[in-house]
């Protein structure tokens, strides 16, 4: 997500952490800025755009200082703008704040210090954590940030890695960390914060990595780690245990570590599709079986009265609807239909008022998707956007939406973006079933507990990488795929087949198991290899047939099953494994190995992976 750097020490600050953000450029980012302590007074810049512009804007003034905090932001509350850049600052302008994550209990936070009189420049979430760190200042008076920083995170819900410079108490940096990344650079004299490695491995390969629930206090002279004592950390009371953490050596150059050590960024987003899971469900579980979704509380009314929902999309945010379809269906008994964008713009679809029409694009920036919801507003519908870029067209465009909290997303071929439009629509469809009575307590509960269970989920399917290598170099030497699944997987079919197709350039086509006898059969013997879908669902049984007739026809399977099914090795030439879940969240799992495949292909035949040829990450053309 948004990048953070700061540095204090002997040198300049100033260039330094801007070296830092063009270091963290690669992450995506709308806008940038710095505060710097300059030994007087905090100096500060911030702009949307480009680092470059930030850089242009200082070059004007001479300032210098020895110690920084810096960011690029990638919009999650509020639009990109000057205003919305970090650092965010208290009422008077003596506590600045860089923050990465999201803070859950925003909105009541901030009416509650309006009440307090304190007021707001910006329409982001961080600015309330400055106005938190300020309150112990003006009851307190004297005291050490690091304590009103904690006092502050005691009312905060959320996730944070964050950086904190005052005047009150100057001369040092605060960080804290719980659900997002914060790194410690230890150079000759000088201690640096960042949010990733990319940023510190030009000072000092010596780094120690913050872990959730502790904070640091960085001075010229020392650091001083420490979490918090008592159950809730950040909560119950304001002691610190000081801690001894060992340092670790960065081996990688600035490339790898902006790619985490991995060797592409598809292998990293593919690893972070746990993270985009849970950043799309946070906040937004309702024990009682439901979700709250702060992003179409002023559609309700018009939502819930609705008699029919199309969705529209392009690519794989148009398969990740075909599954969606599926969900408002199974839960909110509402028929629900998927048109590609670029059909559906012209042509010239039944909408009334009744009508929800859903887009559904990772960049918010897709022409034909754009066309489509326009068409879709002037015929009178009422719009959704589910989108991962905040303030882009199709989120600004829609009368309401949800938002992916994905992060930025590299790689060309779409990953984590996908797993978390899934997590994005079941949410939506859990909503509506339960405001509609269509979805029981029981089974509402019974979701909201599997869908937070299903990071781990996932996490152990990614800890199977190896061996879908394996395979991938097994099944390298076969030029033509098809991918077969039903029900929900039969758009994970589609999608694992668009995966090959995009970075290793083997012909593969997803099927609809079923259909298979209408045709694609014909195509099969020992030359033309399966991907078959088969987790332990009620259609299990179907695709098992499926599988029986193409190994009577000589055609090699590779199935994707749930542990513990013993018929599937009898009949597969290989298996792999997924956990158990619920039928309609299987996508979410048996998608992770189909994209592990496709990456592992490409990657062994030695194509370049993040930007496969003749494609666009965005493709913002008709
Ligand atoms: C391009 C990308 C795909 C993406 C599709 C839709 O084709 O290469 O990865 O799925 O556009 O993009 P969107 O940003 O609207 O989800």
């Amino acid at each position: 997500m948004c990048g953070i750097v700061g540095y204090i020490g002997k040198k300049n600050a100033l260039p330094i952490v801007i070296d830092g953000l063009k270091a963290l450029e690669y992450r995506g980012y709308d806008s940038a800025g710095v505060a710097l302590w300059d030994g007087v007074k905090i100096r500060f810049e911030k702009t949307a755009g480009r680092v470059s512009a930030l850089e242009s804007r200082l070059s004007r003034k001479s300032w210098s200082g020895k110690s920084a905090i810096a960011h690029t932001r990638w919009a999650t509350h509020g639009k990109p703008s000057d205003r919305n850049a970090h650092p965010h600052a208290d009422c008077q302008s003596g506590i600045f704040v860089v923050h990465n994550g999201i803070i859950e209990n925003y909105a009541e936070l901030r009416e509650a210090l309006i009440r307090e009189g304190h007021s707001f420049l910006s329409e982001t979430d961080t600015e309330i954590l400055a106005h938190l760190f300020e309150r112990p200042f003006l009851s307190a008076g004297q005291i050490f940030l690091e304590d009103a920083v904690l006092e502050g995170l005691r009312h905060v819900n959320g996730t944070f890695g964050l950086a904190v410079i005052s005047k009150h108490d100057p001369e040092k940096i605060v960080v804290a960390r719980r659900g997002s990344p914060i790194i410690l650079g230890i150079g000759d004299g000088e201690y640096l914060v960042a949010s990733d490695a990319s940023a510190v491995v030009g000072i000092t390969k010596n780094v120690i990595y913050l872990h959730d629930n502790e904070a640091a206090v960085l001075t010229p002279s020392k650091m001083e780690i420490f979490s918090t004592l008592g159950g809730s950390a950040f909560g119950g009371n304001l002691s610190k245990k000081t801690l001894q953490k060992p340092i670790d050596k960065i081996d990688w150059d600035i490339s790898e570590a902006q790619k985490s050590g991995h060797p592409h960024f598809m292998r990293k987003e593919i690893f972070e599709g746990p993270s985009a899971l849970e950043n799309v469900l946070l906040g937004r579980l309702l024990e009682e079986g439901s979700a709250k979704l702060g992003g179409i509380v002023a559609v309700r009314d018009r939502l819930l009265q609705a008699k029919k929902i199309i969705i529209s999309a392009c690519g794989t945010s148009y398969y990740a609807g075909l599954v969606g379809k599926y969900y408002f269906e199974e839960l909110a008994k509402i028929p629900a239909s998927v048109e590609y964008a670029s059909e559906f713009r012209y042509s010239n679809p039944v909408i009334d008022p009744d009508t929800v029409a859903i887009f559904v694009s990772q960049s918010g920036e897709t022409a034909d998707t754009l066309e489509a919801l326009r068409e879709a507003k002037k015929r009178g519908a009422l719009t959704l956007g589910v989108v991962n870029v905040v303030g882009s067209t199709i989120a600004r465009e829609s009368d309401a939406g949800i938002y992916n909290h994905a992060g930025p997303e590299i790689g060309v071929a779409s990953t984590k973006a996908f797993i978390s439009q899934l997590g994005a629509l079941v949410l939506l469809a859990l909503f509506l079933g339960r405001e509609r009575g269509a979805v029981s307590d029981v089974l509402g509960q019974k979701l909201v507990m599997e869908l937070k269970a299903l990071p781990a989920k996932m996490k152990k399917v990614l800890a199977g990488d190896a061996g879908v290598k394996k395979l991938a170099e097994k099944y390298s030497k076969y030029k033509n795929f098809l991918y077969l699944g039903r029900k929900y997987n039969f758009p994970v079919a589609l999608e694992g087949a668009l995966k090959l197709k995009e970075i290793s350039y083997r012909h593969a086509e997803g099927y609809a198991s079923g259909e298979m006898k209408h045709g694609p059969i014909a195509l099969i013997d020992e030359n033309f290899p399966t991907v078959a879908l088969a987790p332990k669902d009620p259609v299990y049984e179907k695709i098992l047939s499926n599988i029986q007739e193409i190994k009577a026809r000589n055609g090699r399977v590779l199935a994707v099953a749930t542990e513990g099914d013993e018929k599937i090795g009898k009949l597969a030439d290989d298996v792999i494994f997924i956990p158990q879940t619920l039928e309609m969240l299987t996508p979410i799992l048996s998608v992770i190995p189909l994209q592990l495949f496709a990456y592992h292909t490409a990657a062994l035949l030695g194509l370049d992976v993040d930007k496969p040829r003749n494609l666009a990450k965005s493709v913002t053309v008709e």
